[in-house]
């Protein structure tokens, strides 16, 4: 069966270039009209959330009817309601998806216990590359973090494009049976049936409806895509796998980055929630399907690498937030990927307090590949080409001096598409500098194979994140080095270069950094909550694919590829999330926040070499809690975190009051009446693994509290690295745990010494008891007061 399948689509490559091209040109259309779709009833999905499930209605089918009374009420039958419902949410909380006109949805939003209805929204996955050129990518579980009962016990459920089910990855044979308490399903379609689901990937489901009502049934008569949980992009195969994949031998790119491959937590099981699509896609009304389903199922773990760019919605109408919400307020653990539109700061996404939001960070490898010019000279860059030798001179061009009669200098410097004459370009070598707009070389290596060039050299900003190259050699150095290449190339009559192959190189460089591409804090929509959380590898990680990935409708004949490298936010959730998986297994009992906090406090923010982090982006900069939350996540510590800063739901819906959300809808959101106080000091006191306060005025104290998950009789001692210009006090400073004292609070009060404005300054505070160093990240801004007169 499967075999046939893969041939299939060989035989279909050049028509799957054709359709995914025209695919990613109608999301593009359909994203930048998204805002006249809205008014001109064509965007027509929406989400009508009522709240948590109320008491009364135990019965699922009561509540499904329900929501077909309401849309009956206001479409005028039964029948048009049925035909306009596209899901029912009746399991984690209440509310249905349905196609409706403004006027429509305007009436419903004015029926008692309708919470808001909110338009469908697009999100998309959060890997670097854009998606009208997805390049292979993979991610190669570092084997730094697997540790104890590897994640035995524990479901991870996974919102992505699916799975392949056959990739070596998701061998089932030392694995359990799944729990009594599973109570998910192997939903069937194309090419997926209920043998595909085994011991490892113990339930897979699939949600189209919502993408379906705004973009149009999708076409998979041409193998692009799967209606079911195979996936036909990568992505999804490519996170699943880096949470619990089991260990793959001698796993590699093209013979690069080669080793053994395992995900996270390969003993957890995997439950997948196929809800994107290979466009890059997904629908918030799927979204809250699965995650509807998710919690009626019962993940422990939601790994979800997606999300939508900013303004950020506020967090009752965010389809994310919502679903989340439920699942942390049921003990799921909650991991999203903070998105890669860093390095600017309060880009980062996914921001609610009950999840885990999780940067990118580079990892301990490079794939060098060395340039060496006609006079000799021998210049490092990196590449991830790995195809025929080239162990040849080519003459060498700069792009902007073989521009296209119609092309403008700057396109062509960054080899942008269309920037290039091709009859001067063939046959050679080409030097490209990144433009502005370009985020990475994938546009100037599209441009290059177009023109037929034999290779190009592309000069950019210092970063580990290298794109892949089929069919050409690219080598990406920094400007120095391009600027070099340059020079020589002025210099010379006939300029010459030589491309070498790509080696892999482990352990020799600085890292972890934080990724240029990862999104930094602090939030725009709460600052006070630090964002994101925790940085995981995220750049270049090798990891399973989909061996129908629409890759090799780039250029020529590749082999479907199994394993492949990739890079974005998207990678390093799962690596969170797999984490979060052993922190479960040895801690069953602990609430999503404790066990967030044990990812925050026991980082490190330094790196093997005992240096501080850097942060790629800003150049020569350490990292700090904006680019990277508590720091890089630590799994040999995770487990025993001395202390802990726990939350229950209540501090959520407290956190929500303060944030100015309407009583009301809270009430609804979380099924019993609340009352509100609305303080604003409320957001500062939540009992977060962190302090952030973005305006000191005068001297402020905050309470937190923590409690003690180590030994009964400990004794911990506060101590503080202030942030520059404040001086902060704990009171007190020192906490004596006994078996009667296993919680105890604690107040910091933060005053300025500035008389000017500031920046944000950053600092720590540590409670240690000689083995354990809690640490928190501090974060202030002090203001002026102003003075009137
Ligand atoms: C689906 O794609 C195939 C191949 O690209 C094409 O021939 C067919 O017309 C498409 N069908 C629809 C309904 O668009
Ligand atoms: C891995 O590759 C090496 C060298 O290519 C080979 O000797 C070894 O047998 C392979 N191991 C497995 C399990 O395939
Ligand atoms: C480069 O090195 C080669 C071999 O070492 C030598 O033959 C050649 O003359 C050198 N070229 C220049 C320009 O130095
Ligand atoms: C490309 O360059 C050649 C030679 O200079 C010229 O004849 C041709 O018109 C150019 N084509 C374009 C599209 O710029
Ligand atoms: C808050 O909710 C109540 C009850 O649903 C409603 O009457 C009121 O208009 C809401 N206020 C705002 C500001 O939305
Ligand atoms: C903790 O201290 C109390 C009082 O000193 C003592 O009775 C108890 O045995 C100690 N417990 C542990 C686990 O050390």
């Amino acid at each position: 069966m499967l075999p046939v399948m893969v041939e299939q689509i060989g035989l279909i490559s050049s028509l799957m270039a054709l359709a995914w091209n025209l695919c990613i040109t109608l999301l593009l259309l359909a994203l930048q009209q998204s805002c006249f779709l809205v008014t001109t009833a064509l965007s027509n999905v929406h989400i009508v959330y009522m709240g948590d499930r109320s008491r009364g209605q135990n019965e699922k089918q009561l509540v499904e009817d329900s929501h077909l009374d309401i849309l009956s009420h206001i479409l005028g039958s039964k029948s048009a309601a049925r035909k306009s419902i596209l899901y029912s949410y009746k399991h984690g909380f209440s509310g249905f998806a349905a196609v409706l006109s403004q006027s429509q949805a305007k009436l419903i939003a004015d029926i008692p216990g309708v919470v808001h209805v909110t338009p469908n929204k697009i999100l998309s996955l959060h890997t670097t590359r854009s998606w009208d050129f997805l390049h292979v990518k993979q991610d190669i579980a570092t084997g730094i973090l697997s540790r104890g009962q590897s994640g035995r016990g524990t479901i991870i459920g996974v919102m992505d494009t699916g799975i392949w089910p056959e990739s070596r990855s998701f061998r089932d044979e030392h694995m359990d049976n799944p729990p009594p308490r599973w109570r998910g399903t192997c939903q069937e379609g194309n090419f997926f049936y209920h043998y595909h689901c085994n011991r490892k990937i113990i339930g897979a489901r699939w949600y189209v409806k919502g993408y379906e009502a705004e973009f149009g049934k999708l076409n998979t008569s041409d193998g692009v895509e799967y209606l079911s949980p195979r996936d036909a992009a990568g992505h999804g195969t490519h996170t699943s796998s880096t949470a619990a994949g089991v260990a793959v031998e001698n796993a590699s790119f093209m013979g690069l980055a080669k080793g053994l491959a395992r995900g996270g937590a390969p003993s957890a099981w995997l439950a997948i929630y196929k809800i994107c699509w290979a466009t890059g896609g997904c629908s918030s009304a799927d979204l809250l399907a699965a995650f509807d389903d998710a919690i009626f199922d019962g993940v422990d773990i939601l790994s979800v690498s997606l999300g939508s760019s900013p303004p950020l919605p506020t967090y009752v109408e965010d389809a994310l937030a919502i679903g989340s919400f439920h699942a942390v307020a049921k003990g799921i653990s909650v991991v999203c990927s903070g998105g890669n539109s860093g390095p600017y700061a309060q880009t980062v996404i996914n921001t609610a307090p009950w999840i885990v939001t999780v940067a990118a960070s580079t990892i301990d490898r490079e794939f060098p590949s060395t340039v060496i010019l006609g006079n000799n000279q021998t210049l490092q860059g990196q590449s991830l080409y790995t195809g025929k030798d080239l162990s040849k001179f080519y003459p060498i061009v700069y792009g902007e001096d073989i521009a296209a009669s119609d092309a403008d200098e700057d396109s062509a410097r960054g080899c942008d598409s269309g920037s290039l004459n091709a009859t001067l370009a063939k046959g050679k070598a080409i030097l490209c500098f990144q433009s502005r707009s370009q985020r990475s070389a994938s546009v100037a290596i599209k441009t290059v194979t177009e023109v037929e060039g034999a290779g190009l050299i592309f000069a950019q900003f210092p970063t580990k994140d290298v794109d892949v190259s089929w069919s050409k050699p690219c080598v990406q150095v920094d400007f120095i080095s391009g600027t070099t290449i340059l020079s020589y190339m002025e210099a010379t009559r006939n300029p010459v270069i030589k491309f070498s192959k790509t080696r892999t190189v482990v352990g020799q460089q600085m890292s972890p950094e934080v990724a240029f591409f990862s999104s930094r804090g602090p939030s725009s929509l709460s600052p006070s909550v630090l964002k994101p959380d925790i940085a995981a590898p995220g750049v270049g990680i090798l990891a399973a694919w989909s061996p129908a990935s629409s890759v090799r409708s780039l250029t020529d004949e590749l082999p479907p590829l199994n394993f492949n490298i990739e890079s974005g936010t998207s990678m390093s959730c799962p690596h969170i999330s797999g984490i979060v998986a052993l922190i479960k297994t040895t801690h069953p009992t602990w609430s999503p926040a404790a066990i967030k906090s044990a990812l925050v406090t026991t980082a490190s923010v330094k790196n093997y070499y005992n240096q501080y982090i850097g942060a790629e982006g800003a150049p020569y900069k350490e990292a700090d809690p904006f680019d990277y939350g508590g720091g890089h996540v630590d799994p040999n510590k995770v487990t025993d975190p001395g202390l802990i800063y726990d939350l229950d739901n209540s501090d959520y819906f407290h956190f929500l009051c303060s944030m100015g959300y309407n009583n009301t809808a809270i009430s609804m959101l979380t099924g019993s009446p609340i009352r509100c106080h609305k303080s604003p000091k409320f957001l500062l006191n939540m009992n977060l693994p962190s302090i952030v306060i973005p305006e000191l005025k005068q001297p402020l104290t905050i309470s937190r509290t923590v409690t003690n998950v180590g030994p009964i009789n400990s004794t911990y001692i506060a101590r503080v690295v202030a942030p520059i210009g404040i001086s902060v006090s704990v009171e007190p400073p020192t906490l004596k745990f006994s078996s009667k004292k296993l919680k105890m609070k604690f107040k910091v009060t933060f005053s300025s010494k500035l008389r000017v404005p500031s920046r944000f300054s950053f600092g720590y505070l540590f409670w240690e008891d000689g083995s354990h160093e809690v640490r928190i990240p501090l974060a202030v801004r002090s203001v002026v007061r102003e003075f009137l007169c």
